[in-house]
């Protein structure tokens, strides 16, 4: 149970009578096989304000941790990227900078509005070269196997329909002694911050997306979202199981997001 009784989600599939596959879509459970529709939708509905509505929902925190992702990444030229659900390009554009035009880097989102958003802001950049844009699922991704350095994913991977199945794609597609790091909120808020954060989360952030993107049920499924995914040390277990060794956390602003980071082995 998290700090306020949610059912944390570890969630949690499960087989009714029927034998069809039920999971989580964040307070609602959904058959499997609709929940890919569902979460597709939503970033395409929300992708032209995302942006914005991250400045405005984490006060531009997102930033810092992006910025701390990438700085215990510490890419080096001529590595390979993929920055998978990386929506807009937050990762990819920091990585670039940091490539100095000698790496590649892949963005890999199944959200064609999010990625087209990307690919807008890389021209708004001055940025034409050195990223790929593609529209694929993390849960099969385009590409072969060994094929990348590292492997990112921030605050994409809780909303995939399976987790096992997104982390052992990342361990395919990275080669031997390649880098995972991913970065995710965590459930579980400091006593005493809970009953704050859950007002701010369930009140404060629908409100927002209700006035900024005009869709204020995709912004509390973002926060019922964060409720139903794994604790640090139960998703660090699935890392570890997905073929990963060396895996560690650290905790960002006090535990309100978590950085995982683990090595393919
Ligand atoms: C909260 S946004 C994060 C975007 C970006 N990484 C960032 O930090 O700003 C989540 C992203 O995950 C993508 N996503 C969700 N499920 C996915 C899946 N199964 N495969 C690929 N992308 C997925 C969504 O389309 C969305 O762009």
């Amino acid at each position: 149970m998290g700090t306020l009784g949610y059912p944390s989600r570890m969630a949690e599939t499960n087989k009714d009578s029927g034998g069809d596959e039920q999971v989580d879509f964040g307070y609602r459970r959904v058959e499997a096989e609709e929940k890919p529709k569902l979460v597709r939708d939503l970033f395409d509905g929300v992708a032209k304000r995302y942006d914005l509505m991250n400045d405005l929902m984490s006060a531009g925190t997102h930033r810092l941790w992006k910025r701390e992702m990438i700085a215990w990444l510490a890419p080096k030229p001529g590595m390979c990227l993929l920055d998978v659900a990386g929506g807009t390009g937050d990762i990819a554009f920091r990585v670039n900078v940091r490539f100095q035009g000698g790496g590649r880097i892949i963005v890999c989102d199944f959200s064609e509005n999010m990625v087209a958003q990307g690919r807008m802001r890389g021209w708004d950049k001055g940025i034409v070269s050195g990223i790929d844009w593609l529209v694929g699922d993390g849960q099969s991704l385009p590409l072969a196997s060994s094929s990348v350095d590292a492997y990112t994913n921030a605050f994409g991977i809780r909303n995939f329909t399976s987790l096992e199945t997104a982390l052992l794609e990342a361990a395919r597609v990275l080669k031997p002694g390649g880098r995972f790091l991913c970065l995710e909120f965590n459930p579980e808020q400091m006593p005493g911050l809970d009953r704050l954060y859950e007002f701010y989360s369930f009140s404060v952030i629908p409100a927002l997306g209700g006035i900024v993107a005009g869709d204020r049920d995709s912004y509390r499924y973002l926060a019922e979202s964060i409720r139903r995914f794994p604790a640090p040390p139960q998703f660090a277990k699935l890392v570890r199981e997905a073929g990963f060794g060396g895996v560690t956390w650290r905790s960002l602003s006090g535990g309100i997001a978590v950085l995982y980071s683990g090595w393919r082995t």
